[in-house]
């Protein structure tokens, strides 16, 4: 079986999806499957090669795309996706290899917000993971919490507005967001992952430079309720709307207020090159399993596998949860739907190696 394994892109965790595509590739059973690593650059591009597989490479990104091949993915004559050198043409070479099953692993934009998806739903390329709506409604918090809330899935609070109507209305906003929310509150742009563009407000002038900061990323900005003594718990979802099973919990512990994208990828003093990403997801402090009552535990896991499956994922998942621990509130804050290292590291504590992880996932998407 080929897998095209896509990894890369255009997001701000480009270096993040490297790591976790190389993980999965080194993960994967090889006996029964052929990883063809399919890297997208920063200028959107799309490479092949061995010299993909070696971290190291990446150190140097312009020397690594001089040993690969350029290409385009289209179908052939029976209609089955197949990989081009992209000189194809009369006088060009062709046909590569054709791809059985596509494996996104790339965060954030454009790979895990339903635009690759669409590409493969258009390419009649079956693909592991979520399809092009529950991708494209994880990535929108907004849109994912309006649909949680509608399926009586606890979220926190919040507000949500345009960058325009931010610049044309910015006082009544203000106003509604100080009465309705109070202070603290998180602002977020609605659509990023890794925590970039986040900060949090204690204040009127607060809010304004934490909006302007998200603003910077997204023109759809959320501000919600910040819980103030906060434990961050994640739970990871394997399967489908069908049948699904949740990990068990990992606790985020963090230096401050909010989990950076410092804290997440470049604590930890991993080298400077690739944004400090090859410490991976290593280098968060993370508790395994979380500190909680089995009670509580159950709670989280269940409402990972109905956020999971009201979404419509399929795959694997993370589902971030933030618990207010003066009241023990659960709240759903997101869901990464190619969660960082596919969250494989919630999963071998049941008793499923990474290896298996990749199996079902593909088996998932074949099936
Ligand atoms: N978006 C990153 C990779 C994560 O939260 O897993
Ligand atoms: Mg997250």
């Amino acid at each position: 079986v080929n897998v095209g394994v896509f990894f890369g892109g255009v997001s701000v965790e480009h270096e993040v999806s490297v790591i976790s595509a190389l993980q999965a590739i080194n993960a994967m059973d090889q006996d029964q499957y052929e990883p063809i690593p399919i890297y997208i650059s920063k200028n959107k591009n799309w490479y092949t090669g061995e010299a993909l597989l070696d971290i190291e490479n990446y150190k140097n990104v312009d020397d690594l795309l001089k040993q690969c091949e350029r290409i385009i993915i289209t179908t052939n004559e029976q209609g089955r996706p197949v990989i081009n050198r992209h000189t194809t043409g009369m006088f060009g070479k062709k046909f590569i290899t054709n791809i059985d099953v596509a494996f996104p692993v790339i965060h954030g934009t454009y790979g895990e917000d339903g635009i690759l998806q669409g590409f493969f739903e258009l390419n009649s390329i079956p693909y592991v993971g979520c399809d092009v709506f529950s991708s494209a409604v994880g990535m929108d918090k907004v849109m994912m919490k309006q649909i949680l809330r509608d399926s009586g899935v606890p979220i926190l609070d919040y507000h949500w507005f345009y960058s325009t109507k931010w610049l044309n209305d910015q006082d009544a906003l203000v106003e509604k967001i100080e009465q309705e929310l109070n202070y603290p509150v998180i602002v977020k742009p609605a659509n990023l992952g890794s925590s970039v563009g986040i900060s949090k407000a204690t204040n009127r002038e607060e809010l304004e430079e934490a909006v302007e900061l998200a603003m910077e990323f997204a023109t759809k900005i959320v501000v919600e309720k910040m819980v103030t003594n906060l434990k961050e718990v994640n739970c990871s979802v394997l399967g489908d709307y069908e049948e699904a099973e949740s990990s068990v919990c990992e606790e985020v512990l963090s230096s401050t207020d909010i989990l950076t994208y410092q804290d997440k990828y470049q604590s930890g003093g991993g080298n400077s090159k690739g944004g400090g990403a090859s410490k991976g997801m290593e280098s968060t402090n993370r508790k395994i399993p979380a500190d909680m009552s089995d009670e509580m535990t159950s709670q989280v896991q269940q409402l990972a596998k109905d956020t999971f499956q009201i979404l419509g994922c399929a795959g694997v998942s993370r589902i971030d949860f933030l618990i207010d621990q003066n009241s023990d509130a659960v709240y759903v804050n997101e869901i990464n739907t190619i969660p960082g290292s596919l969250s494989f590291y919630l999963w071998e504590p049941t008793g499923k190696s990474f290896q298996q992880l990749t199996s079902d996932m593909i088996q998932i998407a074949l099936k």
